[in-house]
């Protein structure tokens, strides 16, 4: 099941980079090429830039670069395979299967996604059957429709020891991928199956590939657990899914905002109502992880968790991690006995709306919960708030939105804003210690995350336009051309007897040869820096933004006036080359006058000197008749 390299090949020429990022990123055209928020890390300038020409893209911000299928890895967090299955699919190119003798590690994901698929349909099927028949009748009891039912793939686990085991079985699935799908286990008596006798809802990932189930008891039976889960796997992790989010997520980023809940029901329940844009945390403790997938479609966001205490202390903890993460947060309470299930049943789609609308800004939120819980009079109690609002405060990556924060705390705790600042500087200063010292001391980025800080905040340190900034302006575009094409290096080479020693910076050096390297074994350029591994990551980068850079839109591009394009670049190529080769001569001269000022009677010397200055003068006729700069 490897992709060959034809469907990896015509997938790379077919798929368009504009179109594919152009999903997920507002892109705007400038020049040649397209600018937008980078999808990688979080920022307010477009710094994320795609070539259509050159099929990349490249972020200025966060050094990410790379092709449409890197972009679809990275974006989708998926391997080479499957992005490459997902964008075949989009642009209907058959996948050709290469030699299956080579099955991977990556393949075996792959079966254990199958292995769910198989298993989701068997539950359905199952749903609709004579066996299936209460649990069809508890889900419209619940007032689920067919539709719904079908839409999000709800089945049901017959009450069996192996019967999905034994089906499984049957269409060839071994014993150790249904293990690591969590659909099997092995007992004293051999295999049984993980779920048996409840309601399943498949849980998908953003792509709506099923990678694990929710299993509802049918009864009220207590001494079972409610909701029996699938355990991590190597296709599930629960702190990075979030369920119905390959239902909503189109609507989310038409609407441009999520609602968040806890439960299955609750999601079900509100897209069959026609509020599509609803996403299921599964659960009371919402991630980090959850929270970074949701915000590639919607970075504002409303909390509706069970009216109970524990949906209460649910949305304060999500409260911390959506700031700090940018969100434009709102919270809705719903009623103390009432979960969005419930409610919207009872009350009806409108109304739910209008608690949507009434959704309190979450600082309004978190002053109302406080109230509630103590004494606003007493000024340990204010202070005690203050102080824990202000860190809330500080972890909203806009500052500009502090100030505004702070007349509201202020107005609410009847304190001064000044007061408050004060209190904020100390705790600012606190902070920018803790960050130098988490720097200092070197920790990686998981234990970043883990500390709820958001890396993707944190700028890479290394930054390949040093090395770029220290190329002279004449070798700048001379790899650039160069980059462009091969045409281009063989006008260089064979029109202007271009010499590699021209170039004087030692970064020009390594980038020009490698390019000439390249187009000498034929590699197609593009592809070796996005996908060689065997070369230098710093002059990969510094090549990748060097061919980003809209040079050709710049002003000193125009000074050469209007001509073909073609024509145009062979006489900027010209002109650099006689540039650097004065540069040079102009360096040897120095050189021999120096010289000549101790052995003052050495002819040669005086000759060599007079050679130069010929040639100088006859590049500067040249260079004159060329009419640039
Ligand atoms: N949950 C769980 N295990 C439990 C209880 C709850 O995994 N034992 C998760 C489920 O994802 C559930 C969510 O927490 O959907 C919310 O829990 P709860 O409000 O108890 O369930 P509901 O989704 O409201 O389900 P129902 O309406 O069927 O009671
Ligand atoms: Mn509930």
């Amino acid at each position: 099941m490897r992709i060959s390299r034809e469907t990896s090949e015509q997938v790379r020429n077919v798929a368009d980079i504009v179109d594919v990022i152009g999903e997920f990123v507002r892109l705007k055209k400038k020049g040649s090429n397209y600018f937008g928020p980078c999808p990688f890390h979080s920022e307010k300038t477009a710094s994320f830039s795609v070539s259509p020409e050159r099929g990349i893209y490249k972020c200025f911000g966060c050094g990410k670069s790379g092709n449409v299928i890197n972009f679809v890895m990275e974006y989708h967090t998926l391997n080479f395979p499957e992005a490459v299955r997902m964008l075949a699919l989009k642009f209907s190119i058959p996948i050709i299967d290469s030699d299956e003798r080579t099955q991977k590690v990556d393949d075996k994901r792959e079966l254990v996604l199958m292995a769910l698929n198989a298993a989701s349909e068997f539950f359905t099927n199952l749903l609709f059957s004579e066996t299936g028949k209460n649990a069809l009748q508890y889900l419209r009891n619940r007032h689920f429709s067919d539709e719904m039912i079908k839409k999000f793939n709800v089945g049901y686990s017959a009450d069996s020891w192996d019967m999905l085991y034994k089906y499984l079985k049957k269409k060839s699935f071994e014993e150790d991928t249904l293990e690591q799908a969590g659909l099997i286990k092995r007992g004293d008596k051999g295999y049984f199956d993980m779920f048996r006798g409840r309601v399943m809802f498949s849980i998908k990932d953003n792509l709506g590939r099923i990678v694990a189930f929710g299993a509802r008891r049918m009864n009220d039976d207590d001494s079972q657990p409610k909701y029996i889960n699938s355990s991590q796997s190597i296709v599930y992790d629960k702190s990075r899914t979030l369920y119905a989010l390959f239902e909503a997520k189109n609507s989310i980023r038409n609407l441009n905002y999520s609602i968040m809940v806890e439960g299955y029901a609750d999601a079900l329940t509100l897209h069959q109502a026609g509020i599509s844009n609803v996403v299921a945390s599964s659960g009371t403790s919402l991630t980090n992880e959850q929270l970074q997938l949701l915000g590639r479609y919607s970075k504002k966001l409303y909390i509706v968790y069970d009216g109970d205490q524990a949906g209460l202390k649910a949305t304060e903890r999500g409260i911390d991690i959506a700031i700090s993460q940018g969100y434009e947060l709102f919270i809705v309470r719903l009623p103390e006995k009432e979960d969005p299930d419930s409610f919207v049943r009872e009350h009806g789609k409108e109304e739910f709306d209008q608690y949507i609308k009434k959704g309190q800004n979450f600082l309004e939120f978190l002053i109302q919960i406080y109230r509630t819980r103590g004494d606003f009079g007493s000024p340990s109690y204010k202070s005690e708030i203050a102080r824990s609002l202000l860190k809330l405060i500080s972890k909203i990556p806009d500052k500009l939105q502090h100030d505004d924060y702070f007349r509201i705390i202020a107005s609410h705790l009847n304190l001064s804003e000044n007061q408050l600042i004060t209190l904020y500087k100390e705790k600012e200063v606190s902070n920018n210690a803790a960050a130098v010292k988490a720097s200092e001391e070197n920790i990686t980025k998981k234990e970043l995350s883990n500390d709820s800080l958001n890396f993707q905040e944190i700028q890479f340190i290394y930054s390949p336009k040093s090395t770029i900034d220290s190329l002279l302006p004449e070798e700048k575009l001379i790899i650039i051309l160069a980059l462009e094409s091969k045409n281009n290096i063989n006008i260089l080479f064979d029109k202007y007897n271009f010499s590699k020693n021209l170039l004087i910076t030692s970064a020009a050096h390594k980038l020009f040869s490698l390019i000439v390297e390249l187009s000498e074994e034929n590699t197609d350029i593009n592809r070796a820096l996005t996908e060689d591994e065997a070369i230098d990551p710093v002059l990969k980068e510094s090549l990748i933004l060097l061919s980003m850079l809209d040079e050709k839109q710049s002003d000193k591009w125009e000074n050469f006036g209007a001509m073909p394009n073609e024509n145009k670049s062979a006489t900027i190529i010209k002109d650099c080359v006689f540039k650097l080769e004065l540069k040079a001569l102009e360096f040897e001269r120095k050189r021999l006058t120096a010289l000549l000022k101790t052995n003052s009677i050495d002819t040669k010397i005086t000759k060599q000197i007079i050679q130069i200055d010929e040639r100088r003068s006859q590049i500067n006729d040249e260079l004159i008749g060329n009419d640039s700069f």
